[in-house]
């Protein structure tokens, strides 16, 4: 394993934790690899992978706004970049380019091990948002055997995302208290509630006692939602593992090891965090 080179792509690229992530996991298990960096405008993507054989690339991750972009310009894409339609990750088997998707590993492995036995007994999950990571996070919570409905505030866009998935319904916001009131486990999927996007303003006063409820967004880590679901008794699992744990298993695919989620990561990214909100 001598000097492998590894990417991540997108644009703009500065925010991307990825780098800080990977380097700390490459370190830790003293892997000779370097992860870059790689902003790539739209118009630049067909370009960029006429000359990836010969750039030598081990393997890279995808972001915003690419993720659907590379799929034409790979070999093959994986079952579960196939039914979420998009892809966070590329790598080589033999001599094809497969591209995959670890989101929606990332976000029920982050569930798994930060609220321990949440899906004992649980059946119905909410999902509020219906862009890219709900349809990761369908994907994800659909394999488990759950029941899903999909609330967003344009519904015809729950309505036809949920039609791609069985065991799926799509709705509008006012369906919501309804739909609360029988969750086991309540995400919000929608960027709101980020630092300099509005609040995600909804009511959970008639959320199902017991339910557990996550949040994509993990800037601030405590976001308004989760801050008032942990006031009202509910279990509360941040969105920083969901990140970690995608990292993983992209990190397994090039490497072969599954690295650990250790707390040390968490404290590095939490404190890159708050080191830039200021
Ligand atoms: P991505 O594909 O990257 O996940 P997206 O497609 O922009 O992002 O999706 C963002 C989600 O946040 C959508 O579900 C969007 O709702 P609409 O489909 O109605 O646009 C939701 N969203 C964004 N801003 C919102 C707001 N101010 N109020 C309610 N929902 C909002």
């Amino acid at each position: 394993m001598s000097g492998q080179r590894v990417f991540v792509m997108g644009h703009p690229i500065g925010h991307s934790r990825s780098p800080m992530m990977h380097g700390y996991w490459l370190k830790q298990l003293g892997i000779d690899a370097t992860y870059t960096p790689l902003d790539i405008a739209p118009d630049d993507i067909a370009g960029f992978f006429a000359g990836f054989r010969d750039a030598g690339w081990t393997g890279g991750n995808v972001t915003v706004p690419h993720k659907e972009a590379v799929i034409p310009h790979i070999d093959a894409i994986d079952d579960d970049a196939r039914a979420i339609g998009a892809v966070n990750t590329l790598w080589w088997q033999d001599d094809r380019l497969i591209g995959g998707n670890t989101d929606a590993y990332g976000f029920m492995a982050n569930l798994d091990d930060r609220a321990p036995g949440w899906d004992r007994g649980a059946e119905r999950a909410v999902v509020i948002g219906a862009g890219g990571a709900t349809r990761a996070i369908v994907h994800g919570l659909t394999g488990r055997g759950m029941s899903v409905a999909v609330a967003n505030r344009t519904e015809e866009r729950a309505r036809s995302l949920a039609a791609k998935f069985a065991g799926v319904t799509g709705h509008g916001m006012a369906d919501l208290p309804g739909l609360l009131a029988e969750a086991d486990l309540l995400v919000n999927a929608t960027s709101l509630g980020m630092s300099g996007q509005p609040p995600l303003d909804v009511d959970l006063a008639p959320l199902k006692s017991g339910a557990v409820v996550t949040d994509i967004v993990y800037a601030p880590l405590e976001t308004g939602l989760l801050k008032s679901a942990a006031g009202r008794g509910h279990e509360t699992v941040d969105g920083l593992g969901m990140l970690i744990h995608q990292g993983a298993e992209a990190f397994r695919r090039w490497f072969g090891i599954l690295p650990d989620a250790t707390d040390e990561l968490r404290a590095l990214l939490i404190e890159d965090l708050t080191r830039s909100s200021h």
